[in-house]
């Protein structure tokens, strides 16, 4: 059975999808991955995987029937595979629909990631309740930070386990910490009442141009997902980089 994640946010832009990705590379060196791109109408993990022309179909076909679910995938390594999103939905589709979806791929996989939409609305609320795990992705900044409390609220309110829940930090700065343009990480944890599961730079490593691709990931921001995923897998590694 899979373990299954939600990755969400209060603002956009804040890198659930960049941290989809990553987590998902560092974990299927030894684990089975399924990144499940959820962001309808503003899909981005086929291009974050360089796997864009090779779109052909995407969940909505394995949800409806319209194609067998070995074949809408993608493959970006033997062990991380993508579905892509639809571009729409119909109104009527509902939370049975998207658990039906997982229970078509849960034994395929150790780890299923879904890249959520920014905010709190229909389709993160859908996907949150398919998952056990939820992982919400905040800058270390007020506006985020009070996004991703907001976030929280939302999921409590829908019974969702704190246990369950897991603030990753991204864009962090050290220096910025220390002098005072970013807020350092014991005021981010409190003003989300979220649990940390990790840390990871601002570094340019990361920055997505259509132009160039991704470059590969630097020796540091491959040291902040190797222990999110440490952490994943249950072993006790530091938190930060
Ligand atoms: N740690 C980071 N350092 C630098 N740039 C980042 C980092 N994480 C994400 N980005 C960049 O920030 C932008 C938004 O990231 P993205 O993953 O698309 O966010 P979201 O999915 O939350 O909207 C992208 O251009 C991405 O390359
Ligand atoms: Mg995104």
């Amino acid at each position: 059975m899979a373990k299954v994640f939600c990755v969400l946010s209060g603002k956009g832009g804040v890198g659930k999808s960049t941290f989809c990705v990553n987590i998902g590379k560092a974990l299927s060196e030894n684990k089975k991955v399924l990144l499940i791109d959820g962001d309808i109408s503003f899909r981005s993990l086929d291009m974050l995987l360089g796997l864009d022309s090779m779109v052909v179909f995407d969940w909505a076909d394995v949800v409806f029937d319209r194609c067998q679910k070995e074949k809408a995938r993608l493959f970006a390594s033997e062990n991380l595979h993508l579905l892509s999103s639809p571009l729409s939905l119909p109104d009527s589709f509902e939370k049975s629909d998207f658990q039906k979806l997982i229970s078509e791929y849960n034994e395929m996989y150790d780890y299923i990631f879904i890249d959520a939409p920014a905010g709190f609305g229909k389709f993160a609320e859908i996907y949150a309740s398919a998952a056990g795990e939820i992982i919400v992705i905040a800058t270390p900044d007020d506006i985020s930070l009070r996004a991703a409390y907001f976030v929280g609220e939302k999921l409590i309110e829908m019974g969702t386990d704190e246990n369950k829940m897991r603030l990753v930090l991204n864009k962090t700065d050290f220096r910025q910490m220390r002098n005072g343009r970013q807020r350092n990480l014991d005021t981010a944890v409190d003003k989300t009442y979220l649990r940390l599961l990790g840390v990871i730079p601002n570094d340019k490593s990361l920055v997505f141009s259509g132009e160039k691709g991704v470059d590969s990931a630097s020796k540091r921001v491959n040291e902040a997902f190797f222990n999110i995923a440490q952490r994943i897998l249950g072993k006790d590694v530091k938190l930060y980089y």
